[in-house]
């Protein structure tokens, strides 16, 4: 069993201690030789190893060679990507991108995409995207006259499955609609969104509220199941309503063939939203939002005299979304996928698929395991479950093994809420993790569990 530690274990207070040092700001400077060694001694031992096989918890790895070098060209130039103006490549080459990624999905012809911060903020973008055109289907512009242009605002909701990310929660907070036009929709057994539920709930809430957007998770946060998409954007259409489709973490596996199945429909989405920093290994922070007309990006534009000038011809990323200063995040991405080729790109992908496979016919398997769904991607729930524990300290067991691997900071579980069990999660991105590393863990979690009083 791997002894390595992946990072410190340390508390919070010993972690201070530790960096305090770091932010003495003094009068004289140090030298770069100064700063790595103090850097390494402070810092490095508290932040986790992302790269070893033992990692196997949270949506984070370290950068794939390719899109290591491209993301050291990107900083060295530090290119801000605006518009023409600010970096005449920088601007082609995200357009350029975006629509080649737009191809690489199967999206339809008309659809565009644009460099977002991260997945919550593509989240945010695509419910205003859809409320602008609730609006315009009033006849007024959301931009000019906000939510009050609604004759009765507090009808406006969302639906999205119990499971669907929080960001859509500050998506609704920020857009003045507060988290009461939040509809949760049930989940299957595997925990996709429930279509007979769904419908059933815009059929009964047709005469109170006004779903503007329906969210489909593509690989949920909490066990990366997808939700049936097609079915989705069926009811999505009998009730003229946008489709959103988060695939901050799951769209990524829609390019493998074996799992294309899974995404069916998703050409019919409004918007879509996809990390590449999550299993790409590229740099965070690295989202895209594509939609499936060009024109509801234009939706985001804001104009100024100096700057995102009304009428260029020239390329201007600045005006599809909010932020005015933003980061060369495609070069990263495009020099790793031209790096691995698309049949590397996607063999990384497959391998922590199938990793979690197979633990999940190992657990599925073990008499004190029990998993809570069938993966459809690289996350796995699952509980031990001893034998003779009663009921009550199934929960409280699950915190005191996630607490105590963390603590020992050799290996990485994850911990999640599926209603109201608790359950630990293995989260696998990286092709470096492999089923015995993650076996390992299980033997962990089997050991600790036996000291559970
Ligand atoms: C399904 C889903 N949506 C949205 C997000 C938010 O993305 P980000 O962390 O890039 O803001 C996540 C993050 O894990 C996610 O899993």
């Amino acid at each position: 069993m791997s002894d390595e530690r992946i990072w410190s274990g340390a508390s919070p207070e010993e972690v201070a201690r530790d960096i305090e040092t770091l932010v003495a700001f003094a009068d004289e400077g140090l030298s770069i030789e100064e700063l790595d060694t103090m850097l390494s001694d402070r810092l490095m031992p508290h932040l986790i190893r992302y790269d070893r096989p033992s990692f196997h918890s949270l949506f984070n790895m370290v950068p794939e060679d390719g899109a290591l070098h491209g993301a050291r060209l990107a900083l060295e130039w530090n290119q801000g990507v605006t518009n023409w103006q600010v970096s005449p490549g920088g601007a082609v080459l995200e357009e350029l991108c975006c629509r080649a990624l737009c191809r690489l999905f199967g999206l339809e012809e008309s659809a565009e995409g644009t460099v977002m911060y991260s997945g919550t903020y593509a989240n945010q973008q695509a419910l205003y995207m859809a409320l602008h055109r609730k609006a315009e289907k009033e006849g007024f512009s959301l931009a000019d006259e906000g939510v009050n242009g609604f004759a009765d605002p507090g009808r406006l909701a969302v639906v999205t499955s119990v499971d669907g990310h929080f960001s859509l929660r500050h998506a609704v907070r920020v857009l003045g609609l507060g988290e009461k036009a939040m509809v949760k929709a049930g989940v299957d057994g595997n925990r996709r969104m429930d279509t007979a539920h769904l419908r059933k709930m815009l059929a009964d809430l047709s005469g109170t509220r006004d779903v503007f957007c329906v969210v489909a998770t593509a690989g949920t946060t909490s066990t990366g199941s997808i939700d049936p998409i097609d079915e989705i954007a069926d009811i999505c259409a009998d009730h003229d309503t946008w489709l959103h489709v988060d695939g901050a973490y799951g769209l990524a596996y829609q390019l493998i063939p074996e799992w294309k199945h899974l995404f069916a429909g998703i050409e019919r989405a409004d918007s879509l939203s996809w990390d590449p920093h999550k299993q790409f290994g590229v740099p965070i922070p690295s989202s895209i939002i594509f939609t499936r007309r060009s024109e509801d990006l234009r939706r985001m534009a804001i104009f100024s005299s100096y700057w995102n000038l009304p009428d260029t011809v020239e390329p201007n990323p600045g005006i599809k979304s909010i932020p005015s200063t933003r980061p060369l995040t495609a070069l990263p991405l495009v020099t790793s996928i031209r790096h691995l080729g698309i049949r590397g790109v996607i063999d990384r992908l497959r391998s922590p698929l199938e990793v979690v496979r197979e633990i999940h016919a190992y657990l599925d398997e073990q008499p004190d395991m029990e998993c809570l769904h069938e993966p459809d991607t690289g996350i796995l729930c699952f509980r031990i479950v001893p034998e003779g524990l009663p009921g009550e300290r199934l929960n409280p067991l699950q915190y005191h093994v996630y607490d105590t691997i963390l603590k020992e900071g050799r290996r990485s579980i994850s911990i999640t809420k599926l209603d109201n069990t608790s359950v630990l999660r293995f989260v696998v991105l990286s092709p470096t993790v492999t089923v015995e590393a993650i076996r390992e863990t299980i033997a962990e979690v089997r050991y600790i569990a036996e000291s559970f009083g």
